[in-house]
């Protein structure tokens, strides 16, 4: 399932970051220093070194607003989040059709996620580069993702996805995995589309008896489910 947060960061908050990125000179390196075997010939653009403290600090920005917001939480039921690393295409710079690595090492601190959903939150004004769409398959066909800055999507991190040429400007995003509650895509789709209909039966102040037993059958679909 594919998932739209429309500013998860505010239009200031993503300026923001996005600036301290543009002056972020030599914590910019090559993009394939973090691509697999099957990555490596396919990936053509910029990360922020994810060792460095500004990739930390602007990391624990994304953290934080990921944490208090409750349609994240519902959509990814998130048991782990790798720390955001932060990426950048210019003019001829693209990612070929790729599927995710299922583990990741957490830097510096020996866990291990397995990547059930990935992230990509955009970073640039939507207007402000041509080209670089998030482009991701799934049985329904292709998806074609360009989000205003600030604004989050979520999608299983078992599709295959692919980010086209950038052809004018820079576009600047940060990327990341959650290792979810939930591993399977259908089971926590499920559970989304619960919470959802929950979350609107109580706004309308729908019967409270038919309610508590959604909201406990929820639960117990959670309890059945979860690795926590
Ligand atoms: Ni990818």
């Amino acid at each position: 399932m594919l998932i739209r947060i429309p500013a998860l960061l505010s239009a200031e908050q993503a300026a923001k970051i996005a600036a301290q990125l543009q002056s972020a000179g030599d914590a910019w390196v090559d993009g394939r220093v973090t691509a697999g075997f099957q990555g490596e010939p396919l990936k053509r653009n910029r990360q922020i070194d994810e060792r460095s403290t500004l990739a930390r600090e602007l990391g624990d920005v994304v953290l934080a607003a990921l944490e208090r917001h409750p349609r994240f939480i519902s959509a990814a039921l998130p048991k782990r989040v790798y720390p955001p690393m932060f990426n950048r295409y210019e003019a001829g710079m693209q990612f070929g059709a790729h599927v995710d690595g299922a583990i990741r090492l957490i830097p510096g601190s020996g866990i291990k996620l397995r990547t059930d959903v990935s992230a990509t939150l955009f970073l640039s004004p939507e207007n402000s580069y041509e080209g670089g769409e998030l482009l991701i398959e799934d049985t329904y066909g292709t998806h074609s993702v360009k989000l205003d800055a600030g604004d989050l999507v979520l999608y299983p991190a078992t599709s295959l996805h692919r980010v086209s040429p950038v052809t004018r400007g820079v576009r600047l995003a940060s990327f990341f995995w959650v290792q979810s509650m939930i591993a399977d895509d259908a089971q926590r789709a499920l559970l989304f589309d619960l919470d959802s209909a929950i979350q609107r039966l109580n706004a309308s102040n729908a019967d409270e008896t038919a309610r508590t037993t959604l909201i406990g059958t929820y639960h117990n679909l959670l309890r059945m489910w979860a690795e926590v």
